[in-house]
């Protein structure tokens, strides 16, 4: 596994053992002191660290959740809803068609806002009340700005969220509404988007809440602590690869730093690590370019396409967290079309789990993988679902079947149902 820096000694400039530093170039700065989401120096991305490292035994038996983790976090609480403690799903069709040793489905949509942004915003909104700014804002293909609207209304904070006019599934743009964000829709895609919060949130308009921000990646590795301790505790071994959605690369990037701490701290064994797998739709693939080529950056992808609205981005701001984790733990990054991103959500709802068409990218994926033998039979693999059926529920209707009309009297539902 590349060995990208964790700790070292403490600088002076921590904050109860807790500090930043720039992944690039090194720099350490204060966590809370003041606002920064990259290197004064260098404009690196800044990923947290820590002084001391968790390994099992240090976290909290008397939770669930994000907040049974707090050894692995900057603070013993955040503001909470609380979030995390999502199930793993047998699949037992799923298993049977890809003839895998054992699939098991890590169904994020069960979080509060049905997406597993919660879990980065938990944390996230704890770190804006500590830093004392009073607007929140994201750009967002729709997911993180229901979470951040839920989270931020639950802190007492004004929220702010940009989203890409006419591409955001409705239920999202609902949940943003009813939990008081005040909605800015843009003539323009995601990253246009993002462009525009990074400026916004540069001249200290508001504090940026994307995974830009190096702290929603914090509580977002509490999904790979989860599926690690979940899949132990039912098969003995942690599991073999996670497969997931990829948007801005973030999770992909959370995953990855979750795997390391592990295993700096002695709690994984490095050859434990589970192969980090990506999935993107076609249309909308800079990640699984950038692994095809061999590149240590992403090219931007002006135009970009997909019925899975929740990861129609064509900049992942986090590749160059999540492109290194992907390689330094033998995974690999695959594109899926929208016909196979709409098979896999109507089959994984045949097995009772319901999400939306982003997340049942990581089946698709699988799907291509198995044909093409990089995932092979004896693998013991989790797939990631990351957000509700109920999130884009056109895309549901859609996939689905047709309601049938018919008369209202039990005769002619009985001769609609017999003809
Ligand atoms: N799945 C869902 C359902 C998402 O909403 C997202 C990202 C992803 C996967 C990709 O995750 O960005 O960490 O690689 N949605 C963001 C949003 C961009 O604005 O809600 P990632």
């Amino acid at each position: 596994m590349a060995d990208l820096q964790l700790t070292g000694a403490e600088p002076a400039v921590a904050t109860d053992g807790v500090w930043l530093a720039c992944i690039e170039c090194g720099e350490t700065f204060p966590p809370f002191a003041d606002v920064r989401y990259t290197c004064d120096d260098c404009d690196g991305l800044l990923e947290v660290r820590y002084a001391d490292l968790p390994t099992w035994g240090d976290f909290r038996e008397d939770r669930r959740g994000v907040w049974r983790y707090a050894a692995a976090l900057p603070f013993e609480e955040g503001v909470s809803l609380p979030e995390g403690d999502t199930q793993l799903h047998d699949v037992p069709g799923l298993e049977a068609e890809t003839g895998l040793e054992r699939l098991r489905v890590k169904h994020e949509g069960m979080n509060p806002t049905g997406s597993f942004k919660d879990r980065g915003m938990t944390v996230g909104v704890r770190v804006a009340k500590e830093v004392g700014v009073d607007r929140l804002a994201c750009a967002s293909t729709g997911n993180t700005s229901a979470a951040l609207a839920a989270y931020g209304a639950r802190g007492n904070m004004e929220t702010l969220v940009l989203l890409p006019a006419g591409k955001v599934a409705a239920g999202k743009v609902a949940q943003a509404s009813l939990h008081g964000a005040r909605i800015l829709e843009v003539d323009g895609n995601f990253d246009t988007c993002l462009d525009i919060v990074q400026d916004l949130a540069a001249r200290g308009e508001a504090y940026l809440l994307n995974s830009l921000n190096p702290f929603r990646l914090e509580g977002q590795k509490t999904i790979g602590l989860e599926i690690l301790e979940q899949f132990r505790d039912e098969e003995g071994a942690y599991p073999d690869r996670v497969v997931l959605p990829v948007g801005n690369a973030g999770n992909t990037a959370a995953l990855y730093k979750c795997f390391r701490e592990l295993v700096r701290s002695g709690a994984l064994p490095e050859e434990e690590v589970p192969a980090l797998t990506g999935v993107q739709a076609e249309g909308s693939a800079p990640m699984v370019e950038a692994i095809e080529h061999g590149w240590d950056h992403t090219e931007r992808w002006e135009n970009v396409e997909t019925k899975a609205t929740a990861i129609r981005i064509g900049n992942p701001v986090n590749a160059p967290k999540a492109l290194p984790g992907i390689r330094a733990t033998g995974g690999t990054a695959v594109a899926v079309s929208d016909d196979a991103i709409q098979t896999a959500q109507r089959d994984l709802a045949e097995e009772g789990v319901g999400v939306e068409p982003a997340s049942a990218a990581s089946i698709a994926g699988l799907r291509t993988l198995r044909q093409r033998g990089v995932v092979t039979a004896d693998e013991r693999v989790v797939c990631l679902t990351t957000g509700h059926l109920l999130k884009d529920p056109d895309a549901a209707v859609e996939a689905g079947s047709e309601p049938e009309p018919v008369p209202g009297d039990t005769e002619g539902v009985l001769a609609h149902l017999q003809g």
